[in-house]
């Protein structure tokens, strides 16, 4: 006959098993991400501070800011169009995103190799952008992007929230015009 001691035993082993299968799921199920300087892990963490929506995407790698935007515009000037003017973005990039020192992220179309074209191929994706803003860039197009993510050693000045860089990926996207599907939408 099982003794009293032994099904304690035996429920704890099987909650200890249980809380060990729920971590493992979890941990699988957030997203990673990898430096478009190098392609070496990207250390982003979570802080006591991110929105809903923040931890919906290190959860999913979806941007829930760009359908959202999507489906109403009037979201998009008080949200990512601000943070893109107040944090500096757009002295390089334009405050049309037309690209003044720095690519145009508008890709209109020109005479610039990048005017049409991501210069990082991932960067169609909300993760690639992501990664692209929170960790910097090596230089392809000729000049070189600092760090962003306030979580990241030697980001640019107080740095930015993965919140912030969500909703500024959502506005970047909203004012695409280059000859690309948009495949962030789908
Ligand atoms: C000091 C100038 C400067 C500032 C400020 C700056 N960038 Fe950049 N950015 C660049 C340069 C230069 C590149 C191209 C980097 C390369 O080729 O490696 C770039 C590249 C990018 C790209 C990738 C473009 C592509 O075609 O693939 C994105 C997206 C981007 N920046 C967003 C931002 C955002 C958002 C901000 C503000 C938080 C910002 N940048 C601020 C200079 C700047």
């Amino acid at each position: 006959m099982l003794g009293f001691k032994s099904i304690k035993a035996a429920l704890l082993i099987s909650m200890l098993g249980f809380a060990g299968l729920t971590a493992t799921t979890q941990a699988a199920a957030a997203c990673s991400f990898v430096s478009t300087k190098d392609g070496s892990p990207l250390a982003i963490k979570a802080t006591g501070t991110d929105t809903p929506q923040a931890k919906e995407f290190l959860e999913t790698c979806i941007n829930p800011y760009t359908k959202a935007y999507a489906a109403d515009p009037t979201l998009i000037k008080k949200g990512g169009k601000k943070l893109f003017g107040y944090n500096g973005c757009s002295g390089c990039h334009g405050g049309k995103l037309e690209g003044v020192m720095a690519p145009s992220l508008s890709k209109f179309g020109g005479q610039g190799a990048f005017d049409t074209k991501w210069v990082y191929a991932k960067n169609a994706t909300d993760k690639g952008m992501f990664e692209t803003i929170s960790g910097g860039t090596p230089g392809t197009s000729g000049g070189v992007m600092a760090t962003w993510h306030v979580t990241l050693a030697d980001h640019v000045g107080d740095g930015l929230s993965t919140d912030d860089i969500l909703q500024i990926i959502a506005y970047i996207r909203s004012e695409y015009k280059g000859d690309g599907e948009k495949t962030w939408l789908k």
